[in-house]
């Protein structure tokens, strides 16, 4: 058995962890990252596109946009189609000048993790069997195999950054946690394909047959979703039939989608998930390892971003001073934009999706509000807030 010493442990490379591990660097404390998958797997999981202004300045802020300034796609609009016609939300007018910029996570996990270990950072993946100990004490020990060998690695403080089915969340006993959950009765089958978009900002649809989304890539690859049903089997969808849907929920007059290769197919359901508090003893959990939103507000890499900045403050303010204020107001202070996104995030979902059993009254209601959102500047400034993101509290 071998032991390692730090002051933090951080479970998971993902877009919490890793920008975590890297807010930590510049504050000057050492943090060792543990992740059970291979580098490799991690760098190629196709998941979100959308980052908020916050996101991108926070990146920016730590000298890791470059490649997301040269390639990302900044997007000042977005588009809703619904009755044939498309309406658009002018998001930049409506928030003074903010924006939101196309760049795929798997894009920016592979920048902060090349930057991590260009910085000396240590980055341990395909480890096993991760265990948290001693968490109510002041030296958490976090046990691991690696290589065929068992590991120890003793630490201050431990972020559990591991996502919804990490051992983070596992490891708090469940009288000590509130588990608010949702289940949505819809899923989303998303394609990855080999094609230039045929929009230049992202179009939301709600349609008869169910939501679409056709968001982007880059300038030739594309990236569509479409309402399915949560029990939904892949094998029931080969290409022709996702693309005669999306044609169908996405036409209007005069427009046209390009097809091409799919390069991924898969289905994600749709749930709400939010576990209150989010620290327990020397854990903090952060990202999806807390909370998991809808992706119809595109916010989830977004949340885990506004997390770890917060928890990065309350950890470097305590070993500066050893003020645990930051520290004992982290839960506090994350949950408030947590519930904000869900309520964004619930209310977009149900306007855009068809529910099973929706009656002609639901579906009036919803037409009333979209063009509420087309009249109102109000209504549609409101959407426009929440889209690119509220700045950060301080
Ligand atoms: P993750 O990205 O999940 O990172 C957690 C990391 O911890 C992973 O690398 C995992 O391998 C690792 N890990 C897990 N268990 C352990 C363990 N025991 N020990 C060590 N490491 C561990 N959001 C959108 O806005 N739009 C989308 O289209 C979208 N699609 C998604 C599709 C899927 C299938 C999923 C799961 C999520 C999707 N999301 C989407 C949400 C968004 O991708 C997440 O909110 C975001 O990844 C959160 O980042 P995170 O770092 O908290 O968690
Ligand atoms: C994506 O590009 O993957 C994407 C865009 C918008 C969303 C969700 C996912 O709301």
């Amino acid at each position: 058995m071998s032991r390692l010493d730090t002051q933090v442990a951080i479970i998971g490379a993902g877009p919490a962890g890793l920008v975590l591990s890297h807010l930590l660097g510049r504050a000057g404390i050492e943090a060792v990252v543990l992740e059970d998958r291979s580098r490799e797997y991690v760098e190629q999981r196709v998941r979100a596109g959308v980052l908020e202004q916050g996101t991108v300045d926070l990146l920016d802020d730590l000298g890791l946009a470059g490649r997301l300034h040269r390639e990302g796609l900044v997007h000042r609009g977005v588009l809703l189609g619904f009755d044939g016609r498309r309406h658009r939300i002018p998001l930049s007018d409506l928030t003074g000048g903010r924006a939101i910029t196309i760049y795929g996570q798997q894009e920016v996990v592979k920048d902060l993790i090349a930057a991590r270990l260009a910085a000396g950072g240590p980055i341990q993946f395909e480890v096993e069997d991760v265990e948290l100990a001693g968490l109510d004490s002041t030296r958490p020990v976090v046990r691991y195999r690696a290589g065929g060998a068992a590991h120890e690695l003793h630490c201050d403080l431990v972020a559990g950054c591991d996502g919804s089915h990490g051992v983070s969340r596992r490891s708090i006993p469940p009288a000590a946690l509130t588990v608010y959950e949702r289940e949505f009765p819809f899923a989303w089958l998303g394609i990855l394909a080999q094609v230039a978009p045929s929009t230049d900002e992202l179009i939301y649809a709600r349609h008869e047959r169910g939501f679409a989304l056709h968001s982007l890539r880059s300038p030739e690859v594309s990236r569509l979703y479409i309402q399915v049903a949560p029990d939904e089997d892949l094998a029931a969808w080969p290409d022709d039939r996702v693309w005669d849907e999306l044609r169908a929920r996405l036409a209007v007059d005069g427009w046209t989608l390009a097809e091409g290769p799919v390069l991924e197919k898969s289905i994600a359901v749709h749930r709400s998930v939010v576990v209150e508090p989010m620290q327990h003893g020397r854990l903090f959990l952060a990202g999806d390892a807390a909370h998991i939103v809808p992706p119809t507000g595109a916010k989830g890499l977004n949340l885990a971003v506004a997390d770890v900045r917060a928890l990065a403050q309350g950890i470097a303010a305590w070993y500066r001073t050893g003020d645990t204020a930051g520290l004992d107001g982290y839960t506090a202070r994350c949950l408030r934009r947590v519930w904000r996104v869900q309520e964004f995030s619930t209310s977009m979902s149900t306007l855009l999706h068809r529910l099973p059993g929706a009656d002609g009254f639901d579906e009036r209601l919803a037409r009333a509000e979209l063009d509420w959102i087309c009249r109102s500047e109000a209504a549609a400034r409101s959407l426009a807030e929440n889209y690119v993101g509220l700045p950060f509290d301080d």
